[in-house]
């Protein structure tokens, strides 16, 4: 694939998995910035307010309130670590795992990634 075509595909996949998904990338490439404590609250806020409340009603009976961990593995300060590329986790998270349902059928893209955002910026 030549690297136009690539990131064509690119930009497809951005647009077709939603904007939120993609502001998840570009803090995952880019770090999150230095927010001062006043500030508005931003896109990945609203990302992680909206991805918190879906964790407690998904994810938290497995892996724990907190992140703990539980039935499943910690994900708390876990994530990043194990998933450098958070398109990786969200493959996991939409597709399930062993023990793990697949979310793609019962959440929507943008629902995933704010799930995903939330683990790995909400919780620690
Ligand atoms: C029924 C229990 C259960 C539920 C509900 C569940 N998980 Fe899991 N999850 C697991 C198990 C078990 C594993 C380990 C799978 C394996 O070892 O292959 C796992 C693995 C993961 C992993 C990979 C962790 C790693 O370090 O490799 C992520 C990320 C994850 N889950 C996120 C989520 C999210 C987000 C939700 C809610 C949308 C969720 N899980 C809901 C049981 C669950």
């Amino acid at each position: 694939m030549t690297a136009l075509a690539r990131a064509a595909a690119v930009v497809r996949w951005i647009v077709g998995v939603g904007a939120a998904t993609a502001v998840l990338l570009l803090f995952t490439l880019e770090g999150a910035p230095d927010v001062p404590a006043d500030a508005a609250p931003t896109e990945v806020d609203l990302l992680v307010d909206e991805g918190r409340a879906i964790y407690a009603q998904r994810c938290a009976t497995c892996h724990g309130d907190a992140g703990q961990g539980g039935q499943g593995p910690r994900l708390a300060g876990t994530v990043i670590v194990n998933y450098p590329d958070a398109t990786d986790q969200i493959a996991i998270v939409a597709g399930g795992a062993d023990g793990m349902p697949a979310f793609a059928e019962t959440l929507s893209d943008d629902e995933i990634a704010a799930v995903v955002g939330f683990t790995r910026f909400g919780l620690s």
